[in-house]
């Protein structure tokens, strides 16, 4: 088992992350990315991987499921870890299609390939193969200040087109566990922030704004709760959970801390201050700007993260200041593969649909 890895989505944030985080653990398993590069997918987010003799990078849809299949047998494929989505919120508010394609038909596709090849044409020992679906906190909907956080059982209540399809992905992958008996297990994160994360997303965006003057849009009073998790502390649970990791379980990964959006970006702002004191937009804090709330802002989430603690040993090892201290710090000394990334895939048009008449709060 976890010899011949299929990881879907692998040139987007933490995919990539994740490769390299498998190679560190064993630079001989070999990993087969299969990813759309869509506007979130960059083969700039492999170029340092500590192993490229043993990944092999595929261009093309998880929905394409004759080519899954083909890839499942031609590479004695024994683990799926199923990254590939679209996983932007506003993106989600502005056109769900393509997230229900991708999110809803590409995990069925992927499902389908591995239901084929692994249990009809049993190409692999069926007991000892995993089907790994990372989902998101976002299924369980929204909470109150004082709710207690999610745990597992927790009733899904999605509230975007982005956790809908995300749900409803989750709801298929049990279904095949139970009606089937696919080998699964299911994580669902929080936020993860770190190296090479798209600049669509509040952390990156904050930076590049702040390196570049632009304000730095806070959706509504910035009061909203997120719990932060820094993106190798993500990948070292979900390897944790294909080792040791029950079959048909799912299980919640989170940072373990509750600060409100607002903190997160004077946060920011403080650290770049202390790198460079004599930019010419210190005190980088001068360019917050609360601007008009997301529709359906998801308020707060949590996450209680007892049963990966107790069950496989896992806690999150980076706090959140010296996750975000290495991450300004990451981004300052990569300016290239930022000024890469954002004139590859129309990233001006998405920051002109997005934030264009975006009223001053
Ligand atoms: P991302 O948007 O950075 O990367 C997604 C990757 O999937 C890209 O490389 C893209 O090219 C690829 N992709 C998209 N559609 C595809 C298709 N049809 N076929 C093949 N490849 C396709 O996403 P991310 O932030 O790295 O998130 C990865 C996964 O983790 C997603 O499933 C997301 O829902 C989940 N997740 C993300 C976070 C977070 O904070 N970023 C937190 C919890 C869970
Ligand atoms: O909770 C896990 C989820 O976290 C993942 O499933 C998603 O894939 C991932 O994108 C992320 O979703 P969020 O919507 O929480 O992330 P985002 O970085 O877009 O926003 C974080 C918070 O910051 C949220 O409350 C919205 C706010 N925000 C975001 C942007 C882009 C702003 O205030 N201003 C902004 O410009």
């Amino acid at each position: 088992m976890n010899r011949n890895i299929l990881v879907t989505g692998g040139a987007g944030f933490i995919g990539s992350n994740f490769i390299r985080y498998v190679q560190t653990q064993d630079p001989t398993i070999n990993l087969v990315n299969l990813d759309l590069l869509t506007y979130a997918g960059s083969t700039e987010n492999l170029k340092d991987l500590p192993n490229p003799k043993n990944h092999h990078f595929i261009n093309d849809d998880i929905c394409n499921q004759v080519q899954v299949e083909n890839i499942l047998r031609e590479h004695q494929i024994d683990t799926i870890v199923h990254f590939a989505a679209e996983s932007h919120v506003d993106r989600s508010l502005k056109g769900p299609d393509a997230f229900i394609q991708t999110n809803i038909v590409g995990t069925f596709s992927l499902l389908e390939a591995a239901r084929k090849v692994w249990l009809i044409e049993q190409k692999q020992n069926k007991d000892t193969v995993r089907f790994h679906h990372i989902s998101t906190d976002e299924v369980y909907g929204t909470l109150a200040p004082n709710d207690p956080a999610f745990e597992e059982t927790t009733p899904y209540a999605p509230t975007s087109p982005y956790s809908a399809s995300k749900a409803s992905s989750d709801h298929l992958v049990r279904s095949y566990a139970h009606s089937f008996g696919l080998p699964i297990t299911i994580s669902n994160c929080s936020n993860n922030y770190g190296p090479h994360q798209f600049p669509e997303k509040l952390i990156p965006l904050v930076i590049l704004n702040a390196l570049t003057g632009k304000a730095l849009p806070i959706y509504g009073d910035g009061m909203q709760i997120r719990d932060w998790l820094y993106v190798e502390d993500h990948c070292e649970a979900i390897w944790a959970i294909l080792q040791k990791g029950k079959i048909g379980e799912s299980y919640n990964i989170g940072g373990d801390n509750q600060p409100p959006n607002i903190e997160i970006v004077t946060t920011i702002c403080a650290l770049l201050d202390e790198a460079n004191p004599s930019s010419e937009y210190y005190p980088h804090s001068q360019l917050i700007k609360h601007v008009t709330d997301r529709p359906g802002h998801d308020r707060r989430y949590a996450m209680n993260i007892e049963k990966i603690h107790r069950e496989l040993g896992w806690q999150p090892s980076v706090d959140l200041r010296e996750g975000l201290q290495k991450t300004v710090t990451w981004y300052l000394e990569h300016t290239d593969w930022l000024n890469a990334i954002i004139k590859e895939k129309g990233y001006q048009n998405w920051v002109e649909i997005n934030y264009q008449g975006r009223e001053n709060q």
